[in-house]
């Protein structure tokens, strides 16, 4: 055998095993089997939250052992490190996303999906206490509040309470606007699919209304001024995206106007990307120099006009600055309903960021409440990476605990002495679960012009940075192997071939 037929027998072969998976693994998810029923006798999970926490837990957490609720105000999961991408139609919103209902479909026991908003949580209520067999048990019957926010449902049963054994409060957080005036009703955030979808139309309101004839010059240059504040990861992957939209298919659509459309983001912070390192701050700012995107660091926006935004310059002196869109992304505060159930925890619960957890993600202060992702006070970075972490953790931890749960009430029940020993040795061996501990990764971020910037951890104390046009495969390498379906997987790529061949659409919808 020479070497090239062994290289190319074993080419075959990994392509037949990796079609082969992929059919299989397209089989499973459009035939799921068959689901055992909810079961009374079981404890009843209630998860808040369809995001990167809750459905990391939702896909790992143990249906044999426990009944499972998700109430989420959107009945699907969203691959947010794409979301920038779907400003500007390179890839579609449908792409980004799984329905709850697909992913609760593949457990062992049925899942009940809700589609509602959880307006309160109510730990303290009806604790009640029974007796099965030899075991006495605790039912809290600890309610949450949900509403649902569909107009088709009559008023009367819009709201609904559910008891929970154990609440997972994955909630999130929203956008930060630190009070300055104007924000929420002249700019756009970017962190939910409407949120993209409303920044795509008024990007193509602007364009549309600059084209309109017998515009003034000013008028003109004041529509096709994107402004971006923030420049953390969001601000720069909006902006690069807004560049590669402008290079790649205004210039053809829109000739006049292509070479008027002026992109700035203003940084109130010495630099943008704060997080990384200082060699990949200086190749993304010189990356946007010349993509001809402006950075204006040290600079507060003090507050938001319909078309003009005031801003704070580093030497003191305050400007007026003319703008079409304006894309906020200055980061995350905590939701009302952690706001408010950190009331009802006034003595363990002051962390200003959000929910206070022990290492095992527990409320401080509760002892069936458990809480992670954004929604929670930590010392991790808000980011998918930690909040996926946790929710695979906290599966674990769950699954630990039930078995340990039916250990002790076979205990309970055990009639011999010989019996009871066995069982305590069982239990003994059910090893405690460890605190959670995050591993990080790295971060990337896109930089526009298919360049993207990576830190990447290489176990402890080393780390690797890098940037440029490799680094942006390697970061669509990552997002794809870590999209959740083969669905999403053939729709993303589908997306990318697309805008390659015919390019993005720009149609206003
Ligand atoms: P979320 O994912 O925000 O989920 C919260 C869930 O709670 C949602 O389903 C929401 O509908 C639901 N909810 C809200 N209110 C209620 C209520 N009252 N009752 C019930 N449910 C409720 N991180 C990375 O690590 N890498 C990246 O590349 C990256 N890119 C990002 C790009 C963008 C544009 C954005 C905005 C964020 C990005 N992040 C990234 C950060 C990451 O998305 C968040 O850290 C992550 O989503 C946090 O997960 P979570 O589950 O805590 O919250
Ligand atoms: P961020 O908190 O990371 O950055 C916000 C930036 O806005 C800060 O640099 C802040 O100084 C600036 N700012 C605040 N107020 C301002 C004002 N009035 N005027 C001007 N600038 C102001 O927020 P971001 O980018 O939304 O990210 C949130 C979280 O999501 C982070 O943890 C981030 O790591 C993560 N994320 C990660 C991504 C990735 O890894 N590629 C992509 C997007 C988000």
């Amino acid at each position: 055998l020479t070497k090239w037929t062994v290289l190319k027998t074993s080419a075959k072969v990994s392509l037949v095993a990796g079609m082969t998976y992929g059919c299989y693994e397209m089989y499973v998810q459009r035939h799921p089997l068959v689901q055992a029923e909810t079961d009374p006798e079981k404890k009843t999970i209630v998860i808040l939250g369809s995001g990167w926490a809750s459905t990391s837990f939702l896909k790992d957490i143990d249906t044999d052992h426990y009944n499972v609720v998700v109430v989420s105000p959107r009945n699907y999961f969203l691959f947010t490190p794409l979301l920038p991408e779907t400003t500007v139609g390179t890839i579609d919103v449908r792409s980004v996303i799984e329905p709850t209902r697909f992913i609760a479909r593949h457990k062992s026991r049925s899942v009940k999906v809700i589609e509602a908003e959880c307006t309160q949580i109510d730990p303290e209520n009806k604790v009640t206490h029974g007796l099965l067999g030899r075991y006495l048990w605790k039912i809290l019957d600890s309610l949450i509040t949900t509403y649902l926010d569909n107009s088709d449902v009559k008023e009367e049963h819009a709201v609904s309470t559910l008891c929970y054994d154990y609440l997972i409060v994955g909630v999130g957080a929203m956008s930060a606007t630190f009070g300055v005036k104007g924000v929420e009703e002249y700019g756009c955030f970017l962190k939910e699919v409407w949120d993209a979808q409303k920044i795509r139309t008024k990007l193509m309101n602007c364009i549309e209304t600059a084209a309109f004839p017998d515009q003034t010059p000013e008028e003109i240059d004041r529509l096709l001024h994107m402004v971006v504040v923030g420049g953390g990861p969001t601000g720069i992957e909006y902006a690069a995206e807004l560049h590669d939209f402008l290079v790649d298919d205004l210039t053809s659509w829109y000739p006049e106007l292509a070479g008027k459309v002026k992109i700035t983001l203003i940084e109130a912070l010495p630099n943008v990307l704060p997080a990384f390192s200082k060699k990949l701050i200086d190749y993304t700012e010189s990356t946007f120099k010349e993509q001809n995107i402006s950075i204006c660091t040290k600079t507060m926006v003090k507050e938001v006009h319909e078309k003009e935004i005031e801003v704070k310059r580093p030497d003191g002196t305050v400007d007026n600055i003319p703008y079409g869109l304006l894309v906020w992304a200055t980061g995350n505060t905590s939701r009302p309903l952690v706001r408010d159930l950190m009331q009802k925890f006034p003595e363990t619960q002051q962390a200003r960021r959000g929910l206070a957890v022990d290492e095992w993600l527990r409320l401080d202060g509760s002892e069936d409440i458990y809480a992670l992702g954004d929604a929670t006070a930590t010392r991790y970075a808000p980011t998918a990476q930690v909040a996926a972490q946790q929710g695979k953790y906290l599966a674990r931890l769950f699954k630990q605990l039930a078995v340990r749960e039916n250990l002790e009430i076979e205990l309970m029940n055990a009639s011999d002495e010989e019996e009871v020993a066995k069982k305590e040795r069982k239990l003994r061996k059910v090893k405690d679960v460890k605190p959670f501990q995050y591993s990080h990764q790295g971060s990337l971020c896109y930089i526009g012009s298919d360049k993207a910037v990576a830190d990447l951890s290489l176990g402890p104390g080393g780390s690797l940075a890098s940037g440029g046009v490799v680094t942006f495969a390697f970061w669509r390498s990552v997002y794809i192997s870590s999209l959740f379906s083969t669905r999403n997987r053939a729709l993303v790529i589908t997306d990318w071939l697309k805008k390659t061949a015919l390019g993005r659409d720009i149609s206003r919808e």
